[in-house]
């Protein structure tokens, strides 16, 4: 294949990874977006295999069949909430193969020049970080390792010295093409990325995924900088900077900061509470109450959190809203950016029950319609609509922009106790007036509710 031709495709494919960026920035347009990425892959897969004939082609079928196996069982098998857990160690694997790959360029054809070996050192020190780093992750996520910080006596003293020996590999490795630099810093690179995710809790781990899938691109990025690889580049570009804001979007949605969350110490678990906190009175309400109260409103708006997800009621919420909307009620949802554990979480799980697109609405948008709203249906969500982030200065999530349910004439909370969310904190939205709680698992109180409006 030509050079010019090559560098035709490289293109190509660099312009479909963007086009679909840009179309995963809609549900209704995400599937057609994923599409022309992996289009572009192909194509710059495929080129790259003719163009280069780098390798023996056998080796790259085995490596593809075995491959594209593992890959199929895991689609197959992954449950939704594990997906987190699946995108930690996809992570993992994008930047240990990124270093690899930088550091063979290296071994196996002796480059040289300053921009090459600087960035060829910067792609394994990133990329061995990343490795290290996401399978932290996602031990932490799996419950494979404690989901507390860990911390170690004199542990930023020894990461700080671990970040100056980094540095001067860097700087080393640079000035002498040396290889003795290159292993000291793989090395360093791969016990940085366990000292400096261990000690952040367990529940800030969606946080530092982002991050790690961030830097698994600047990684592949400055790998294609020593390949001379256009398209590596671009690619890594696309992914470090999508994911850095992704992980700003989430952090602002939290109302944190990302030196906070990588400083660790927040969360000493999964993030989920324990035993219920106060004991103050609540208004309790029981199915067929409530089920009165969602068949006569004019209109729901329903606030879907992390327990959905735990208890899978995606599709039991779905019965409801259609039962209710076929009494005329108009209902539609509030997305939380930060609702359940992962970016998106909700918009999946809703996807999944076949909850049309735009019922959806996010905080911005919905939040004006609240005070003029019947009722509001919280459905395992806690951290997301307390409203001491509005109002209480002491509060640790304060600022943190919540979804005003308090603002709508009744609101219904479905959870198990009055246990906290996510941060761990008390809710005072459970004790308001106008709030009623169902002390249910939310598929359940979901299907009672559902009886009843049909009966209502
Ligand atoms: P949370 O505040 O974590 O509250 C979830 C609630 O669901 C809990 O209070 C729990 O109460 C209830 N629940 C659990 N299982 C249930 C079940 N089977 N049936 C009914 N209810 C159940 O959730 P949220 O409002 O979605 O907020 C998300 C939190 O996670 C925020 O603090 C956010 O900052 C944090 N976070 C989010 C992300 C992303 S990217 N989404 C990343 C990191 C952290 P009971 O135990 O009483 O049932």
């Amino acid at each position: 294949m030509s050079n010019e031709l090559a560098a035709v495709a490289y293109l190509v494919a660099a312009v479909l990874f963007i086009l679909g960026l840009k179309r995963l920035g809609s549900p209704a347009t995400a599937r057609n977006g994923n599409r022309l990425a992996s289009i572009g892959m192909l194509v710059a897969v495929v080129v790259a295999l003719v163009d280069q004939g780098i390798l023996d082609y056998v080796w790259v079928a085995v490596g593809l069949v075995v491959g594209a196996a593992i890959g199929a069982i895991l689609a197959r098998r992954v449950e939704m909430t594990g997906m987190p857990e699946l995108v930690a160690v996809f992570n993992g694997l994008g930047g240990g193969a990124s270093a690899l790959v930088a550091a063979s360029s290296f071994l196996g054809g002796d480059p040289d020049g300053v921009v090459t070996l600087l960035t060829l050192s910067l792609s394994v020190l990133i990329g061995g970080v990343t490795f290290t780093g996401s399978l932290v992750a996602y031990g932490k996520l799996a419950g494979r390792i404690p989901g507390r910080p860990v911390n170690f006596p004199g542990q930023v003293v020894f990461d700080g010295l671990l970040g100056m020996v980094a540095i001067g590999s860097v700087a080393w490795f640079t000035a002498t093409g040396d290889d003795i630099g290159l292993w000291v810093l793989a090395g360093v690179a791969l016990v940085l990325g366990l000292t400096r995710v261990l000690p952040i809790g367990g529940g800030d781990m969606p946080v530092v995924i982002a991050f790690l899938n961030s830097l698994s691109g600047i990684a592949a990025s400055m790998a294609g900088f020593a390949l001379e690889s256009a398209v590596l580049i671009i690619a890594g570009a696309l992914v470090g900077a999508s994911g850095l804001i992704l992980t700003m979007i989430m952090v602002k949605a939290m109302n944190r900061t990302l030196i906070g969350v990588l400083a660790g110490g927040f969360g000493d678990g999964d993030g989920g509470g324990s035993g219920p906190i106060g004991d103050k009175p609540v208004r309790q309400g029981t199915a067929e109450d409530l089920g009165v109260v969602l068949a006569y409103a004019q209109s729901v708006v329903v606030v879907p959190g992390y327990g959905l997800a735990v208890a899978q009621a995606q599709h039991a919420l779905r019965d409801l809203a259609n039962e209710l909307a076929d009494r005329g009620v108009d209902v539609r949802y509030a997305i939380h950016p930060v609702a359940g554990r992962m970016p998106g979480h909700m918009n999946v799980l809703l996807a999944e029950a076949d909850v049309p697109y735009d019922q959806l609405y996010d905080l911005e948008d919905i939040n004006p319609d609240l005070p003029r709203t019947d009722v509001a249906l919280v459905v395992g969500a806690n951290d997301v609509v307390n409203p001491a982030a509005r109002e209480d200065a002491s509060s640790p999530i304060y600022g943190m922009p919540i979804l005003d349910v308090d603002y709508a004439t009744t609101t219904i909370v479905i959870k198990r106790s009055l246990s906290p969310g996510f941060a761990g904190i008390d809710n005072p939205l459970f004790y308001e007036d106008g709030t009623y709680m169902f002390f249910a698992d939310a598929k359940a109180a979901l299907e009672d509710l559902s009886r009843e409006v049909k009966e209502a």
